[in-house]
């Protein structure tokens, strides 16, 4: 049994009296132990699929459409708020796109960390405090006894994002959906924190979320990957297959806008045009007016997810084979 087995998933966005889809039909499955990363340009519908997974959509303009979500086997979408909340933060966590949103400035960091552990596993304030300090150094705050004081605007970005992940380690997730956890810091930071992250994981054995628009991070730090465009799941496998057999030109677009010297792709430094807003109808497939591949057949039928092997799914009319 899949750790986390999504199905179909479709979020709407009530604008009016209309509803817009802006997530369909994603299916994903995350097991034990494992680090899957879900990328696309910015409006894909990335983030909203990981709070959906969290349950964090309630009193947004965003609706669960359709589709299941199970995590442990139990059925996410027919628990109660409160049962909800509790599986947050005790068995899955999160650590959100801008850190400083997140950490609330006028608390001394230690006290927001301890917040997390006494919410959620009822230790006294003592005990929180030597559990604070542990995770600290856990992340490799330096001098974690005098850092445990200090306010959120009192560290660098990369010093805040770990605090972000102490306070989602609080209390030993199993899954951690950590969206795009690196983007506001120096690339040197980045790796650090992605370093981080992973020899955690090694640690505890709990699996892993990355949200990314980098498709080289993803390829350098997950077991497989999701390709997100415009809502919708684009291309599917593991990280090897992917990069032996890149499939979607929309995946091959992501790659050949990193700078990846061996990977021939001539044709685009970058994805040309922009993603489609969720008002503007796009018939056919939604990438087609980007898209160097697309023909008649691409403006006017919307692909379906084929296999391309048994892991391997890919949403194109001209799915491109091997680039290597
Ligand atoms: N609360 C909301 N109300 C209305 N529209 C929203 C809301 N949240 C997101 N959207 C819209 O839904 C679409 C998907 O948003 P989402 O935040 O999931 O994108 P993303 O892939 O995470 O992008 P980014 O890389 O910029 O973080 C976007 O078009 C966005 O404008
Ligand atoms: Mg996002």
């Amino acid at each position: 049994m899949a750790l986390l087995d999504i199905r179909d998933l479709d979020l709407s966005i009530a604008r009016g009296s209309e509803l817009l889809p802006v997530v369909q039909g994603v299916s994903l499955t995350v097991e034990e132990d494992e680090t899957l990363g879900i990328v696309g340009e910015s409006g894909c519908g990335k983030s909203l699929t990981a709070l959906a997974i969290m349950g964090l959509l309630e009193g947004s303009a965003v609706r669960i459409a359709g589709g299941s979500m199970h995590f442990q086997g139990r059925d996410l979408l027919a628990l109660s708020p409160g049962e909800r909340r509790r599986m947050m933060g005790d068995q899955m966590a999160m650590i959100f796109q801008e850190p400083m949103t997140s950490l609330n400035p006028v608390y001394r960091v230690g006290d927001q960390i301890m917040e997390a552990i006494i919410q959620h596993r009822g230790m006294s304030r003592k005990r929180a405090r030597e559990r604070a300090l542990d995770l600290l150094d856990l992340v490799r705050i330096p001098d974690p006894m005098r850092r445990i004081d200090s306010f959120p605007h009192q560290m660098s970005g990369g010093q805040r994002q770990r605090v972000m992940i102490a306070m989602a380690l609080a209390c030993d997730p199993k899954l951690l959906i950590a969206d795009e956890p690196t983007t506001a810091l120096d690339v040197t930071v980045q790796k650090d924190v992605l370093e981080l992250m992973l020899g955690l994981q090694r640690r505890t054995g709990m699996s892993i979320v990355l949200i990314s628009h980098d498709l080289g991070v993803i390829a350098e730090t997950c077991d497989k990957v999701a390709v997100m465009y415009r809502g919708r799941i684009v291309e599917q496998a593991s990280i090897s297959e992917l990069l032996s057999n890149m499939s979607h030109p929309y995946t091959l677009g992501l790659l050949g806008s990193i700078p990846a010297p061996d990977h021939d792709v001539e044709w685009l430094d970058a994805i040309p045009g922009r993603v489609p807003t969720l008002d503007e109808a796009v018939p056919g497939c939604a990438f087609h007016p980007r898209c160097f591949a697309a023909e008649g057949s691409c403006r006017t039928v919307d692909p379906v997810a084929a296999a391309i092997s048994p892991a391997h799914f890919v949403r194109c009319h001209f799915p491109q084979g091997s680039t290597t």
